[in-house]
């Protein structure tokens, strides 16, 4: 199983359904974390969760809550949209986001975590995961006793954030103390043949063709074309779609020619964007297996 990490900028709607049309090869694709403000939802987690935009892409929103009765208003949201697939946030390690008690600082409160993961049983027709980090590994037994489809372990602490070496043992260990499969996160650029379930990220942006290369498919750069046409058809149609292109090119494709990198990061209109893409193509032959170009 290969699951699309979510990434609070990068993998919008427009991303996933854009990937899932083009290359696919994902089972699930995670919303950045959605988040109650001023006891209602934002604007721009019900656009991004839109069922409208979403294509037939499987997507998974994700939701970061500390208390039940939070929990229970996205719950019901986006139940009543149409989802049967939920993730819990506590993995992320963002200031903010850990001084107010949310993500990965919900290790720290194992009572509030049992609180929300009460939801797991009273909406039976959902199906929840959740999203760890390495702290969250002390709670084995209490995430045990919740009918969760998966866990997913991003195996840093919350002081890395995304930096520094992941701990594959802190993984094993949960793997071998859970009930339910744990899936993997981290640092993951190619195909590791030993690693059944994975969730990845930046490896994904790097290379949207990963999931295919997984399955042992050998990748041509010209199928990244349609991807990224697809992408930009999608995002130019938004306010803001230019700027949304170019913040992905932070991660896209980095053996893309670097002068028509360049290129795109100054453009200024749609035209500009798709003729710098045009022009990289063009002077790009093969990637094959990443390594060439
Ligand atoms: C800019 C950025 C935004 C992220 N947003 C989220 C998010 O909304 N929800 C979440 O669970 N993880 C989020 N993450 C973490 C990623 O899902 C993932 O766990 C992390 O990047 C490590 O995996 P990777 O090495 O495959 O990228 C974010 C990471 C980054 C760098």
């Amino acid at each position: 199983m290969i699951l699309a990490a979510p990434l609070q900028g990068f993998t919008t709607a427009v991303f996933r359904r854009a990937h899932w049309e083009t290359i696919g090869g994902v089972t699930e694709y995670f919303a950045p974390f959605m988040r109650l403000e001023q006891g209602g939802l934002r604007k721009k987690d019900r656009y991004d969760t839109d069922p409208a935009r979403q294509g037939d892409a499987p997507v998974v929103p994700q939701i970061l809550v500390q208390h039940y009765e939070e929990g229970k208003i996205l719950v019901e949201y986006l139940r009543e949209t149409g989802f049967r697939r939920i993730d819990f946030n506590f993995c992320c390690p963002f200031v903010k986001v850990v001084r107010a008690g949310y993500g990965a600082a919900m290790a720290d409160t194992p009572e509030r975590m049992r609180q929300v993961l009460r939801l797991t049983r009273e909406y039976p027709d959902i199906r929840f995961s959740a999203k760890l980090r390495l702290e969250s590994v002390q709670h084995a037994a209490l995430l045990r006793d919740h009918p969760l489809v998966f866990l997913t372990l991003h195996p840093r602490g919350m002081m890395q954030g995304y930096d520094g070496v992941p701990d594959r043992a802190a993984y094993e260990k949960l793997a071998g103390q859970s009930a339910c499969p744990v899936i993997y996160n981290g640092d993951i650029t190619a195909p590791e043949p030993a690693l059944q379930n994975v969730m990845i990220g930046r490896g994904l942006l790097a290379d949207p063709a990963l999931p295919l290369k997984w399955t042992g498919q050998t990748v041509p750069a010209t199928l990244y074309r349609p991807f990224l046409d697809r992408l930009a058809e999608l995002a130019m149609a938004e306010n803001g779609g230019l700027d949304y292109l170019k913040t992905c090119w932070e991660y896209f494709l980095p053996a893309f020619p670097k002068r028509c990198r360049k290129k795109i990061l100054k453009s200024r209109t749609a035209e500009e964007y798709r003729a710098a893409v045009e022009a990289g193509f063009g002077e790009w032959q093969t990637v094959g297996d990443g390594a060439d170009a």
